[in-house]
């Protein structure tokens, strides 16, 4: 592996809760994030609509220009909103694009209450790899500030080592 810099937080949010943990996380683990944008879904009831169709069908979204490449990073972390217990079109564009740069993946949904454990395999699966690190964050824990704190440090403890792992085996 001829990673050079740590950490790659990917990342798609609709309203908000995906891109705080992603801003969190990224904070915490000194990496750069990339923003993914979904071109194909626009604002607005029709646009919504048709992006919960799309999840729901697994069809991709067409995302915008990316500014990193994961390629360049020891582990991509890749986080999504779950719509209609799936990962988002953005999400799954991204993968498709990317999958084959990426050399370790990690995962975290937000959610109203769907477990992570819905969507690890199809998440895996796009990115052609079983994860080195996964968490979930539902409403619930999103809103209570000592399970969010609790949830987010074990998330930064598992890519941690995971980099350290992967370093020594480089
Ligand atoms: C179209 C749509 C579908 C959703 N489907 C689910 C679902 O199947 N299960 C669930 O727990 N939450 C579901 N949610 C709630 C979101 O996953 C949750 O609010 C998430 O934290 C939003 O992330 P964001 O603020 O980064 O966009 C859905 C939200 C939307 C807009």
């Amino acid at each position: 592996m001829n990673a050079s810099k740590p950490v790659l937080l990917a990342y798609f949010s609709s309203t908000g809760n995906t891109a705080r943990v992603a801003h969190d996380l990224a904070e915490r683990l000194g990496a750069d994030i990339e923003n993914i944008q979904d071109r194909r879904h626009r604002a607005g009831m029709l646009g919504q609509f048709t992006a919960a169709f799309d999840a729901w069908r697994e069809a991709p979204g067409r995302i915008g220009a990316l500014r990193y490449n994961p390629a360049d990073y020891a582990i991509t972390v890749v986080g999504t909103p779950v719509w209609t217990a799936k990962m988002t079109p953005a999400i799954r564009a991204y993968l498709r694009e990317t999958r084959s740069q990426i050399q370790s993946a990690a995962f975290f949904v937000t959610s109203g209450d769907t477990d992570i454990g819905r969507l690890l395999p199809s998440l895996e699966s796009a990115a052609g790899r079983a994860s080195v690190a996964s968490a979930g964050f539902n409403g619930k824990e999103l809103r209570d500030a000592v399970i969010y704190e609790r949830k987010l440090s074990a998330l930064v403890a598992q890519v941690t080592r995971a980099v350290q792992l992967s370093r020594q085996a480089a």
